[in-house]
């Protein structure tokens, strides 16, 4: 089982990115979890490019994003909702309209913020989204709150409750998404 991790955070030292890393981490057995990076290399969506030949990352994205058995997504939150780049890829994902990547794809949503409510309301955005782009959104939304003092100097996870919840959270991907492969 293959869960493809996909942050809506673009910077290099991300909480977010960190959060997926120690998901790789803590993943249960028999589930491989790839942080997947190329957020910052779409275009803003544009339906005049989404033609038969659309650009490379567009291509990217829906191969790679179409190959994973499930999807986990961990999302700053900014202005209260999602940063506009990770909406942006949601676009690009849930397009053609047939065999679109996100169609039908289990996902969860996690996010962490430095503040008291660990990106609540851009977790509650990204649900709805995916949900709307046709995703099939599992689990609970998991608010990582103070994230800035969740990680080491090596950005290693050093709240082991929390290491937990992100177990629990990729079984939760892995046994929803079993059946919708086997349909
Ligand atoms: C443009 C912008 C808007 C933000 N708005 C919020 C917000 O509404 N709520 C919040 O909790 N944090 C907000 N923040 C702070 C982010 O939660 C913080 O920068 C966080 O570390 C971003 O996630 P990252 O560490 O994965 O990059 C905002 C940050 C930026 C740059």
């Amino acid at each position: 089982m293959k869960i493809l991790a996909v942050s809506g955070s673009l910077r290099a030292g991300s909480y977010n990115t960190q959060l997926l890393r120690a998901a790789a981490d803590a993943a249960p057995a028999g589930v491989e979890v790839e942080v997947w990076q190329g957020i910052g290399d779409l275009p803003l969506y544009d339906q005049d490019l989404d033609g038969l030949e659309p650009p490379e990352p567009v291509r990217r994205l829906r191969e790679e994003w179409g190959a994973a058995d499930a999807i986990l997504f961990a999302t700053p939150e900014y202005n209260g909702s999602v940063p506009g780049g990770l909406k942006n890829a949601v676009d690009w994902g849930s397009r053609p309209r047939l065999g679109a990547p996100l169609t039908n794809k289990t996902v969860a949503v996690v996010g962490a913020s430095p503040g008291q409510f660990g990106a609540l309301w851009a977790q509650a955005d990204l649900r709805k989204i995916l949900g709307v782009a046709g995703a099939r959104v599992v689990g609970d939304e998991l608010p990582v709150t103070r994230a800035h003092e969740k990680f080491d100097a090596k950005r290693r996870l050093r709240d082991e409750e929390l290491r937990g919840r992100l177990t629990l959270v990729l079984e939760t991907l892995a046994v929803e998404a079993a059946p919708a492969l086997a349909a």
